[in-house]
């Protein structure tokens, strides 16, 4: 009788010691160093550090936690009045017709992405990854084992789903979609969901519906994904949701996030990785969760208050020609300083040491797989740099007006 183990599967091609860091960090190194050189604090547009707060109940319901001994492991999926909030939550606000069994509560999304990407592996499977894309992303899906390709995007960074739909996939393919997107803030309106779930469900893939920044819509209303298949029977239902309270209540360290399956079978597998992963999430954090929800105009407020930044700090950049539009979405803008005539890394560097501003050069967004399996900046993406706007609007605005003043200068 022929047995199949584990090692007969064919190997993952990207061991993890191979796996890239993520460029952010290497930037966010580079920026503390001359900040320590120069004993200057640097205007740091390079990371999405809000400059909003979590409310006191949040940090209160934490407290409160630890005090009463609310200090215990939970369910691998989180406690049920959690649950029972994130369900009334993606009901009314996200169109979601969901359950507290298909929701698993997570140490930031961060995870809850990468615990779906475990459960979803199939051994060769491909994951559809935007060309442009959180480095992240392609961290998750080269652990879990998944072999990267890298879709097409139309002028505004948004999917291009003729082009998806071109891609030489088999049924195990997962497609991976974030609105609004880091790092360019686009957004996907319903007809451009609807044209990927349809796809999706033609070809029997997963899709994996990254919605950290569902609260920070700009150009229009935030669709969720699963949304567009609250009308399906749950059993055919093939869309993963992963939010955050990271961005909505700047809970950045709190950690903690929630995924939502599209039926109990995959829940149950996710609750299993869970299981085997992290145990269970901080409850005294899962009750910080639960406060947080329960002030959802706080997150409204927090969405109001960066698109405000967008819409005056970010206008200098327009003028220099190094954003061709208003980001629709999310908090990062994607610069494009070709006409300077300088790579990216050179005009941050230059910028850092001349103005005092911290952008991320993007390359790093935009890796690619070479046929030798090195994994490569794609050449295309040499002018692009990302900056964020969530932090304080004047440091914002100075930063866009001094990077605006270095690129008119060349
Ligand atoms: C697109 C995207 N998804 C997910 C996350 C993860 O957020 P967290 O793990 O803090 O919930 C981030 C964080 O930067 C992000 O940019």
């Amino acid at each position: 009788m022929t047995r199949t183990y584990i090692g007969d599967y064919p190997s993952t091609p990207f061991p993890v010691t191979d796996i890239p860091a993520s460029c952010v960090h290497e930037v966010f190194r580079n920026v503390e160093q001359w900040e320590r050189e120069t004993d200057t604090r640097a205007i740091r547009l390079h990371v999405g550090e809000p400059a909003f707060r979590p409310s006191s109940a949040v940090a209160g319901a934490v407290a409160a936690a630890v005090r009463d001994g609310r200090d215990s492991y939970t369910t691998a999926e989180g406690v049920l009045e959690l649950r029972e909030a994130v369900v009334e939550k993606l009901t009314s606000e996200n169109g979601h017709d969901t359950d507290v069994e298909l929701v698993v509560a997570t140490p930031g999304s961060a995870q809850g992405l990468l615990a779906v990407m475990n459960a979803l592996h199939r051994p060769g499977a491909h994951l559809l990854l935007p060309a442009v894309h959180w480095p992240v992303h392609l961290q998750q899906c080269l652990l879990a084992g998944f072999v990267p390709r890298f879709y097409p995007m139309d002028e505004q960074m948004r999917p291009d789903v003729a082009a998806i739909a071109a891609m030489d996939v088999d049924s195990s393919a997962v497609l991976l979609v974030n609105t609004p997107s880091n790092p360019a803030g686009a957004l996907c309106d319903t007809a451009r969901l609807g044209e990927l779930v349809a796809l999706a469900r033609e070809r029997n893939w997963a899709v994996i519906s990254d919605e950290a920044y569902e609260d920070f819509a700009f150009d229009g209303e935030h669709v969720s994904t699963a949304a567009l298949e609250s009308d399906v029977p749950p059993s055919d239902r093939v869309v993963f949701s992963a939010f955050s309270f990271s961005k909505s209540y700047a809970m950045t360290g709190y950690r903690l996030g929630y995924v939502v399956a599209p039926n109990s079978r995959h829940a149950q597998t996710l609750r299993t990785v869970q299981e085997a992963s992290i145990v269970c999430p901080a409850l005294p954090v899962q009750m910080a969760g639960i406060a947080a929800l329960e002030e959802r105009e706080q997150s409204r407020r927090n969405g109001a208050f960066v698109r405000r930044t967008r819409d005056s700090a970010l206008l200098p950049l327009l003028d220099a020609g190094l954003l061709e539009r208003l980001p629709g979405g999310g908090w990062y803008a994607l610069l494009d300083c070709g006409r300077t005539g300088l790579d990216a890394t050179t005009f941050a560097a230059r910028l850092l040491r001349e103005h005092g501003v911290a952008l991320a050069p993007a390359s790093g967004f935009a890796l690619r797989v070479a046929p030798d399996s090195a994994i490569e900046p794609d050449p295309g993406a040499e002018h692009l740099l990302r900056l964020a706007f969530c932090g304080p609007p004047e440091l914002v605005a100075e930063g866009a007006r001094r990077t605006a003043a270095f690129a008119g200068a060349r």
